[in-house]
């Protein structure tokens, strides 16, 4: 008897973020006094003006129906506004197609471009879903590592190593899910135009581009690197700028011959996205940024006291991280010797016993193409922060 689930789905690994996260709230569900810094969701609410659009939207029969698959006309016309406010990406609402999310948007994208054979150059540490969804297009994913000594920015030296004939596809972040990475826009123009020199299609994941501290900002590739013509496509979506995790509303900007692929695509697999999240999602585009600001300042000064206690513990180094909302510290120091009375000789083994010796998650840097490293969110409230960092300084110290 053959297999029950298909070659392809049988070799698809499961997100790890997503397990730990979920294996974090069962604990806490169950009692357990669990610190979760695994989740990469904003811990704030949506705001409420969001919440109430939705509402009205509820009692509206219209948003009973389907909508058009690429999106309301509204929504689709609120992120062309936005690009152009927000990154100065001027496109045409016929670009835009709006998805389930930025990791649906991700897929479509991908399922648009590759073909079996193609390569896909993924800056490591990458976000966990990157690879498993160039693999489900059958084609490869290729991870280029980044230097931690460089605070994990992507340079074309990096590329130039990995790229060969089957080079379709660069996927660029910025900043970075894990890392934290902004890269400057020097080097964003150098990585566009080092993109339109070899024909490779730059993928382009704005998600984290309102969450920058310090004196990084983002900028988005094709406006900084013209020279990329119509090899770009952008990904972005409502999740982590309004803290809309959950309503599930991303989108895809492309030139009109991929965008309509992606629609056509999208109306044969999920057609339109929920109308309610739509009109949650016009309301959040069509305001103004005040929330994401009132965000921005907590998750900066959060982020400012975990990379201090991070690198307060012996064992532990961490690069300061200039957006998003993950440190990326490096644990190596830590294995292969004894913490809470356990040695761990991977940082898997270390964050499995420190789930259950003192209830902390955070996710192994296994997950994202770098053992040896561990990712903690800081989108957490700042007494748990404190609190479960200073569990980890006390095991440790403990020896
Ligand atoms: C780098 C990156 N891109 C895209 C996404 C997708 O976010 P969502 O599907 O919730 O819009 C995430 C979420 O964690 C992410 O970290």
């Amino acid at each position: 008897m053959g297999a029950r689930v298909s070659d392809l789905l049988g070799g698809l690994a499961p997100s790890a973020t997503l397990a730990v996260d979920a294996r974090a709230k069962a604990l806490k569900a169950a009692g357990e006094p669990v610190i979760g810094f695994g989740a990469g969701e904003p811990d704030f609410p949506t705001p409420p003006h969001i919440v109430e659009a939705a509402a009205r939207a509820c009692y509206d029969p219209a948003n009973y129906k389907y909508t058009p698959t690429a999106g309301l006309a509204e929504l689709r016309e609120a992120i062309v506004a936005k690009s152009l406010r927000d990154s100065g990406l001027a496109v045409d609402a016929t670009q835009v197609l709006v998805t389930n999310g930025g990791k649906h948007a991700v897929a479509t994208a991908l399922k648009c471009l590759l073909d079996p054979g193609d390569e896909v150059l993924i800056p490591a540490p990458y976000w966990t879903t990157y690879p498993e969804a160039v693999y489900l297009c059958g084609a490869t994913p290729v991870p280029v590592m980044t230097d931690s000594a460089l605070g994990f920015r992507l340079t074309v030296e990096d590329l130039e190593r990995a790229r060969t004939d089957q080079t379709k596809v660069l996927i660029f972040v910025s900043p970075s899910n894990p890392t934290g990475a902004v890269v400057r826009p020097d080097d964003v123009a150098a990585i566009g135009r080092w993109a339109s020199e070899h024909d490779v299609w730059v993928l382009c994941d704005e998600i984290y581009e309102h969450l920058t501290y310090g004196g990084a900002r983002h900028v988005s590739l094709p406006v900084v690197a013209p020279e990329v013509g119509e090899r770009w496509i952008v990904v972005n979506g409502v999740a982590k700028t309004y803290a809309m995790t959950g309503w599930r509303v991303g989108w895809m900007i492309a030139p009109r011959d991929v965008a309509e692929a992606a629609i056509n695509y999208q109306s044969q697999t999920t057609s339109n996205i929920s109308n309610i999240s739509q009109r949650a999602a016009v309301a959040a585009l069509t305001g103004d940024l005040a929330a994401v600001s009132q965000m921005r300042a907590a998750f900066d000064r959060r982020r400012r006291t975990m990379c201090a206690m991070l690198n307060a513990i012996d064992g532990v180094s961490c690069p300061e991280p200039e957006g998003a909302f993950y440190c990326f510290p490096d644990v190596s120091g830590l294995l292969g010797r004894s913490v809470g009375d356990r040695v761990a000789e991977t940082s898997a083994e270390l964050a499995e016993s420190l789930l259950e010796t003192i209830q902390i998650a955070v996710v192994p840097g296994e997950a994202f193409g770098a053992p040896g490293f561990f990712r903690l969110s800081y989108a957490l409230g700042d007494d748990d922060l404190v609190e479960g960092l200073e569990r980890f300084a006390t095991l440790v110290a403990k020896g």
